[in-house]
């Protein structure tokens, strides 16, 4: 949630400042400030409410310059989206500001305090009692300023910090909250996401939990320890290409994203089967440990508990281990029945999501070892499990999952094919014939991508509908339960999903002609099921959307459209038919005029409860 950048050193601040908060932007957009020290006692802070785009503007025209100054894009907790909420956010004097990600858990404490002293708060935020708090301690250093307030406080930050008095420095600390930190010849940055920093410098130091950085005008950055003394990290080298940031020709980043899939999962499963095995070097550590499990619990949010609910299933064919899947935000406050024969398998895109770290943490405590899988090698869910796997799928944008969520998919497949094999439940013959028919998988999501122009016609269809029904069997209800996600967060339509033999157990009685039904109806050993689920939905009405198996000309004489994807063994189905929803929700989303990259409410991480 929210993202930070700063910029000291030569050159004017602000072009980096609303640069880099323009590419942070889909981690919160209700609102953006920056804060530039244009000279020695002279701190200018401006703040808008609404997108980057509106402090731009503000930036512009009060011609703010300065060769020091943070900025922050937000997603807003404490206290409304607004103008006065905005970060960064200053003290009594005027002289320091202050941008932050996370959350202060003592804030009202604090403030009463800092009240009751004399202070007077202008936001309802619970970063500003950080001002005031640096504020008492500053005597000239703020390293120790900070380094003192920070001790007062109980929470998750990642904060950067200027003061008046000190035109060429900031100071920025981080508790599990990403802080990254580069230096070019221009000056030294900060950002709270590499990507931030990656046109100025690619080699980048993560901040650690309780350290310091000192970022100079020339370049130089001081890094302290949580015992205060200096320390010389080494630089993680970023290797994405240039395209990573940027849409690259494509309206969107979403649509961008979409296309980028085939390689996606190419990449994801290169190099996991080798000479008739499965290569999961990152599990040796946990390989005999992992002969003595007999239960599997998997966790994640969103689109990556769903990834996890099509996990199970392979999980259960292939390795015959019961599973259980959670959604990490109920699972933390159940009382599980973990022990030292459970495996957790945390799932989570960012590696930052609150809920999904916090169950982590939890299942450890009871003796489970947990095994996380995420696009971010750096992130607090990496290194706070007893292994991690890296989906592989490069930086996602967009506020809505969907290159993420097939590389999930794909590496769950290998993942639950290596602990078959652990269990004597698979062969060589099957790894064989598995690696062949996942290695299709890119070239089919490529022939769905050519149906675009089908899927529109679809979405033109559904897109004045108040609600729609998603409808499936098996692996064919998991990509419902996604698909139905990715309309609602984007499009603001309504959308449910059910289990197709579920819906006259109620869900029937909403259907009538202004109610859509998309029904997916690939091959599978329910397929005659689910053509009775589509009559008993069309004979009440409903205009229907199938996605189906290409050949099947049977399923047009029952259904309104039909959006054919290739052929492919059942359990993969969720590769191909996802990216058909996906496209799906994007057409509607734009033909209702809305902006499926910065979807309204959400961010891209979800790093508070
Ligand atoms: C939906 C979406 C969210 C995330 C969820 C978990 O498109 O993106 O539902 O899947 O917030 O996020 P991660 O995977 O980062 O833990």
């Amino acid at each position: 949630m929210c993202g930070i950048v700063g910029f000291v050193g030569r050159g004017d601040a602000k072009d980096f400042l609303i640069k880099g908060l323009l590419t942070l932007e889909y981690r919160g957009y209700d609102s953006a400030g920056v804060a530039v020290v244009r000279e020695k006692g002279d701190l200018e802070v401006i703040c808008r409410k609404g997108k980057v785009a509106e402090l731009s503007r503000a930036v512009k025209e009060l011609n703010v310059t300065g060769s020091c100054g943070i900025g922050h894009t937000r997603w807003a907790t404490h206290g409304e989206p607004s103008e006065v909420n905005a970060h960064p956010h200053i003290d009594c004097t005027g002289n320091i500001a202050v941008v932050h990600n996370g959350i202060i858990e003592n804030f009202m404490e604090l403030k009463e305090e800092l009240l009751s002293r004399g202070h007077a708060f202008a936001s309802e935020t619970d970063t500003e009692v950080i001002a005031h708090l640096i504020e008492e301690s500053y005597e000239g250093d703020l390293v120790q300023a900070l380094r003192a307030a920070t001790s007062r406080l109980i929470g998750a930050y990642g904060l950067a910090v200027v003061h008046s008095d000190c035109p060429d420095e900031i100071a920025v600390t981080r508790k599990e909250s990403p802080i990254v930190v580069g230096n070019s010849v221009k000056g030294a940055f900060v950002g709270s996401d590499p990507i931030a920093l990656i046109d100025y410098t690619r080699d980048v130091v993560y901040l650690e939990d309780d350290c310091i950085a000192l970022l100079h005008g020339d370049g130089k950055i001081d890094y302290y320890g949580p015992d205060a003394e200096p320390y010389y990290p080494e630089p993680t080298h970023i290797d994405w290409d240039a395209e990573t940031a940027s849409r690259t020709g494509f309206p969107d980043f979403m649509l961008k994203e979409i296309y980028e899939q085939p390689r996606v999962v190419s990449d994801t499963i290169a190099g996991r089967f080798a000479d008739g095995a499965m290569s999961f070097p990152e599990l040796e550590e946990l390989d005999s440990w992992l002969d003595t499990i007999d239960g599997i619990t998997i966790v994640g949010c969103g689109t990556s508990y769903h990834a996890g609910l099509i996990a199970r299933e392979f999980l259960e064919r292939w390795a015959r281990i019961p599973v259980s899947v959670e959604v990490a935000s109920e699972f933390r406050y159940r009382s599980p029945i973990l022990d030292d024969r459970t495996l957790v398998i945390a799932i989570t895109q960012s590696g930052e999501t609150a809920d999904t770290l916090e169950a982590i943490k939890i299942a450890r405590s009871l003796g489970a070892k947990a095994i996380t899988l995420t696009n971010v090698i750096g992130s607090r869910a990496a290194r706070e499990s007893d292994a991690f796997l890296n989906i592989r799928a490069n930086i996602e944008i967009s506020v809505a999952a969907t290159k993420s969520f097939l590389a999930q998919v794909a590496l769950l497949a290998c993942l639950a094919m290596h602990l078959g094999v652990k269990c004597g439940k698979l062969g060589s013959e099957d790894i064989a014939r598995f690696a062949a028919e996942i290695a299709a998988v890119p070239a089919q999501i490529t022939q769905i991508l050519n149906e675009r122009p089908e899927i529109l016609r679809c979405a033109k269809a559904c897109s004045k509908a108040h609600s729609v029904m998603f409808i499936g069997r098996g692996f064919g209800y998991v990509s419902c339960k996604e698909g139905a996600l990715k309309l609602k967060e984007i499009s603001y339509l309504h959308a449910e999903a059910y289990p197709a033999g579920e819906i006259k157990h109620g869900p029937i009685a909403l259907i009538d002609e202004s109610v859509p039904v998309v029904v997916i109806a690939t091959k599978s050993d329910t397929y005659e099921k689910v053509v009775s689920n589509i009559i008993e939905v069309r004979t009440r009405g409903a205009k229907i959307v199938a996605i189906a198996t290409e050949g099947d000309e049977s399923i047009r004489k029952l259904t309104d459209y039909v959006i054919y994807v290739p052929e492919i063994p059942d359990c993969f189905s969720p590769l191909t038919t996802s990216v058909a929803l996906q496209l799906f929700a994007r057409e509607i989303a734009l033909i209702k005029g809305c902006d499926v990259d910065q979807p309204r409410n959400l961010a891209k991480s979800v790093t508070v409860e």
